[in-house]
């Protein structure tokens, strides 16, 4: 019997950490988890012609290791465009503060407690794309975790830019990786994730 419950607290240990989790530490928690996301496919810097974008890699590794849900932002209006015209789009966008329309809709938002949000760096913050989810769902309550990748900018502006559209979130500290890093480096995620204590 005694064996019994020390191999059930074990595996409860070894399986339900993070997100989802029910018994960590001898304490009950029950996060439930998002991954908010946009990511683009096709031609990028550094990567070449990429069939999955940088990003979605990472928020795929985050629900894997945290057995969060996902959003992903979706927009055709990049479908095919080569790096540099999108670039020259996409500064246009941020120049004009435009809100393109994304596809589909977050249900049950209710339910979450904890939002990682990621995207790609475009132009210094999060693609214009993102800011039309920010403006559509409040977020203001929840702990957010901000991440991107890039090419050297880092975060960039997404931190002031997320505390700006949700004053009233907890937003913890933000994690970035290079856009060519994502699929050599998975430990980075892990670090960070492992590192959250969630
Ligand atoms: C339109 C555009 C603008 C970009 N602007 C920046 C930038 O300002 N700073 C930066 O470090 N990287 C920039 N990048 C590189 C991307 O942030 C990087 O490749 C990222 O990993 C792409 O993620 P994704 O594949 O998920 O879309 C830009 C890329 C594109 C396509």
């Amino acid at each position: 019997m005694v064996m019994k419950k020390i191999l059930f607290t074990l595996l409860a240990a070894l399986t339900l950490t993070g997100c989802n989790a029910q018994n960590k530490n001898e304490q009950m928690v029950n996060h439930k988890c998002l991954v908010v996301f946009f990511s683009h496919a096709g031609e990028n810097y550094s990567v070449g012609n990429i069939k999955v974008g940088n990003t979605k890699i990472v928020a795929d590794y985050i629900s894997e290791l945290t057995g969060a849900d996902q959003f992903e932002i979706v927009t055709h209006k990049y479908d095919g465009m080569a790096y540099t015209p999108l670039t020259e789009l996409a500064q246009e966008e941020a120049r004009n503060n435009e809100r393109p329309a994304f596809e589909g809709k977050l249900e049950n938002l209710d339910q979450y407690d904890i939002i990682f949000i990621g995207g790609p760096i475009w132009w210094g913050t999060y693609p214009q794309v993102m800011f039309t989810f920010f403006d559509t769902y409040d977020l203001n309550g929840k702990t957010i975790y901000p991440f991107t990748t890039h090419e050297g900018s880092g975060l960039g502006n997404v931190m002031s830019d997320i505390r700006k559209a949700y004053p009233n979130a907890d937003v913890k500290p933000g994690f970035s990786i290079y856009g060519h890093e994502v699929r050599t480096n998975k430990t980075k995620v892990e670090k960070w994730i492992k590192g959250l204590n969630i």
